[in-house]
């Protein structure tokens, strides 16, 4: 019965265990997030722990107040805010973006749980060098509530994708994925609390594996 099936069973692919994690230079990362940030946490995680060779330039988030801010502050990372608010279009509010990126020396831009949609003029400026970590097994469940997709679809396996953000939402090449089971009882919350624990490994791996490629 599906009950039976390990709650924490995971498929990674590439295999983690098998693929070397590091750069010869240390990665100049700069990390967006609109929110919770523990995505932000574990790309920290893995660069302490010595298993991702790479530095926080900076975190770059949108939202005053967002928990990603406080996370980073604390560990004696920079944390700017950019309020989309403040901004007459996208265009302009990605310019100021990549304008504190290049201030800050960023080589790679991770977009760790980022809720905004990204123009040519970020995408154009770090050509494929900006990573996107979703909350589905892409190509399905693009977009905003992908978990919840996921779950009124009724599929029996969900997951997380690690892939090279381009101007379409949710799409560009694939780095890496996890494959988690969904549960009869699993609500949005207790499905997406199991995908995020794979994200965790897979979105450190990525950045490795895109610096490598
Ligand atoms: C993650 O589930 C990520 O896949 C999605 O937004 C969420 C961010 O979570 N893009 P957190 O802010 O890193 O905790």
């Amino acid at each position: 019965m599906s009950q039976d099936y390990p709650r924490d069973a995971s498929l990674i692919v590439p295999n983690i265990s098998s693929y070397q994690i590091t750069a010869n230079a240390p990665l100049k990362l700069g990390i967006m997030a609109s929110g919770n940030g523990s995505n932000f946490e574990a790309i920290f995680q893995a660069i302490a722990d010595g298993k991702l060779n790479a530095q926080i330039q900076v975190l770059i988030y949108n939202n005053p107040g967002a928990k990603a801010a406080i996370r980073a502050t604390n560990r004696g990372i920079d944390a700017l805010l950019i309020n989309h608010r403040d901004y007459q279009n996208r265009e302009y509010f990605d310019k100021q973006i990549v304008d504190k990126l290049r201030q800050y020396d960023v080589e790679w831009v991770i977009l760790a749980g980022w809720m905004r949609l990204l123009t040519p003029v970020l995408i154009d400026a770090f050509a494929d060098k900006i990573i996107n970590i979703h909350p589905s097994l892409l190509p399905s469940f693009k977009g905003i509530r992908a978990v919840e997709q996921a779950l009124a679809a009724g599929v029996k396996i969900a997951g997380c994708t690690a892939h090279i953000a381009c101007l379409e939402m949710d799409s560009g090449r694939i780095l890496a994925q996890a494959a988690v089971p969904v549960f009869p009882d699993d609500t949005p919350e207790t499905l997406h609390a199991r995908i995020q624990v794979q994200e965790y490994q897979i979105l450190p791996q990525a950045i490795a594996l895109a610096a490598q490629s």
